[in-house]
């Protein structure tokens, strides 16, 4: 169970996104524990292309990104979980001095950050938790070194560009003038590629979609019907990205914090944005805080990691 005080501002960031005329879900709320274990299962969907592909990157390029990251460097992670992609870092680079893992999820965090220990006697491993896309405040106490922001997943896909832009400000005040922005960014492509990583045909990501009911269920105590909504995932073109929904099948009601919330037949819940970027649309998004100073991408050109020095 989490805190009186995460109660709380989930309950205000939910009632605020079901009360809108598009009724809307923060995404960051599909990953209690089973939502991590399905995301889990999406990253090995043979439709699911990103992770295997920004993997191959990094384990390919891996000389060549130490070279960039330079020497003595303090590897920082929001919204780190599994810390997977980490470990090829952590593993391939002997310039690691320390790792600072950030994650909304504290027992996970603790339990990933001891194994690490375990595995990396000789890096400084310190886990933090916390709500990244709230703010971070790193401790004091950190060992010396360049700091650098560590991101793949293209999980700032799912940021709208207010909160893109908050995000990259926050990070560059993090690192500093002298850090820099390892980021994996995933790139437009065939449509039909797209819809099918959010169309599994096992239904994975459907149930994914559908687990952030039962999270509030719960977290909150709501008493959502997951067989009362559709998954549904589609390309908008215009915004250029993936948009996950959840339809209502039939008229119901549902009760949050005393408040009866009215679902039309039809009607859906927008439950995540994944934003598809073309490199020069994302080395625009990103020039008022950072230079994109060299890119990795796959044969396909599908995704890429991008690494990036503060303006
Ligand atoms: C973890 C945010 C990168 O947007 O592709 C996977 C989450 N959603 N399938 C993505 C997700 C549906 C994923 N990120």
């Amino acid at each position: 169970m989490i805190k009186v005080k995460e109660r709380k501002s989930m309950l205000d960031e939910v009632l605020h996104g079901l009360t809108g005329p598009q009724k809307s879900l923060p995404s960051k709320f599909f990953y209690d524990e089973r939502g991590s274990k399905l995301f889990d299962e999406i990253t090995g969907l043979e439709e699911y292309y990103p992770t295997r592909t920004e993997r191959a990157i990094l384990k390919q390029n891996i000389d060549e990104i130490g070279c960039y990251l330079g020497d003595e460097i303090i590897l920082i992670e929001p919204g780190s979980g599994s810390s997977d992609k980490t470990r090829i870092l952590l593993k391939g680079l002997n310039n690691i001095a320390g790792y600072l893992p950030i994650d909304i999820s504290g027992d996970y965090l603790f339990s990933v950050a001891s194994e690490l220990r375990k595995a990396f006697p000789e890096i400084t491993i310190q886990p933090l938790q916390a709500d990244y896309t709230h703010s971070i405040d790193l401790p004091d106490s950190l060992p010396e070194g360049r700091k650098v922001v560590f991101f793949p997943g293209s999980t700032i896909g799912n940021f709208k560009r207010d909160t893109v832009d908050r995000f990259l400000n926050v990070v560059a005040d993090m690192v500093g003038s002298n850090g820099a922005f390892l980021i994996g960014a995933d790139l437009k492509k065939d449509v039909d590629v797209l819809l099918a990583a959010y169309n599994d045909s096992k239904g994975v990501t459907a149930e994914f979609n559908k687990n952030i009911l039962r999270h509030l269920n719960l977290e909150l105590g709501t008493e959502f019907n997951t067989d009362l909504f559709d998954h549904k995932a589609i390309w908008n073109e215009e915004e250029s990205r993936i948009e996950m929904h959840l339809i209502c099948k039939e008229d119901h009601e549902v009760e949050v914090d005393g408040k009866s919330i009215s679902f039309k037949e039809g009607e859906s819940i927008h439950t995540e944005n994944s934003h598809k970027y073309t490199l020069d649309e994302f080395s625009e998004i990103v020039s008022p805080w950072f230079d994109v100073k060299k890119v990795w991408t796959d044969e396909q050109g599908w995704f890429s990691l991008q690494y990036l020095e503060p303006k």
